[in-house]
């Protein structure tokens, strides 16, 4: 299974050092990855045994845009994997399924891409056409090729650092749809994590959804004991 860790806006380099003195013992068979910011990346790179990714990229590639992350500098710091369209970039920096599918475009033909997507609370009436909108403009013009580097990831806004989960059954329907969406467009079987509030106490449940490739999460990875606890459970 997937077992990918979104850092967000935390840590120091000597809090990232701390937590791979740790976290480098754990032995174990699953994909393992940690989404951490631009300023962590190199050293969590150089002290990590398991593979890091990126919290984000600009939609383009070099030039004038200051702040900005390249998916170039990326790959030349060694990430494997890169997270696009949070939901914490939608709301809190205004990107737009547009703006997601630049950086889809710009991304998947070099790195796995893990996509997320998914419904606010405001939202839970129409989630079915919410996810597939989010989806398809974010996957326009991508080669059935690159189309293979992307994850998606199913992260219900109200359930992201809420404490809130969707019932197993919820997710199990979910994750369904968004596989029979894209199988019947691009032909190409997606992998689908859930994110949103999973931790040791209730990802047992969750890993028996037959559908499931993995998950995204935040809060309960930040910790090497909790997080190792999280994919032991
Ligand atoms: P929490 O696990 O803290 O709810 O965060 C989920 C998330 O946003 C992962 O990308």
């Amino acid at each position: 299974m997937i077992f990918y860790g979104n850092w967000k806006l935390n840590k120091t380099t000597k809090e990232v050092m701390e937590f791979f003195d740790s976290f480098n013992n754990f032995v174990t068979a699953e994909k393992i990855c940690f989404f951490v910011s631009p300023a962590l990346i190199q050293t969590a790179v150089e002290k990590s045994k398991f593979p890091i990714g990126a919290q984000n990229i600009c939609y383009a590639d070099f030039g004038a845009y200051t702040g900005e992350t390249s998916i170039v500098q990326a790959l030349d710091l060694k990430c494997q994997s890169v997270l696009i369209g949070h939901s914490e970039r939608r709301s809190k920096f205004f990107e737009t399924d547009e703006v997601v599918n630049k950086k889809v475009v710009l991304c998947a033909p070099h790195t796995e891409c893990v996509l997320c997507v998914g419904e606010t609370k405001e939202q839970l009436n129409e989630k079915y056409q919410v996810l597939e909108k989010q989806l398809f403009t974010a996957l326009l013009g991508i080669e059935k090729q690159s189309l293979q580097n992307v994850i998606i990831a199913y992260e219900p806004v109200w359930a992201i650092g809420t404490g809130l989960t969707p019932h197993v059954d919820e997710i199990r329907d979910t994750i369904d749809f968004i596989k029979a969406i894209l199988k019947s467009k691009y032909d190409v079987k997606f992998k689908v994590l859930y994110g949103g509030s999973v931790n040791s106490k209730n990802v047992a449940e969750f890993k028996k959804i037959d559908n499931i490739d993995g998950f995204l999460v935040g809060g309960a990875s930040l910790d090497a004991q909790s997080f190792e606890d999280l994919i032991k459970a």
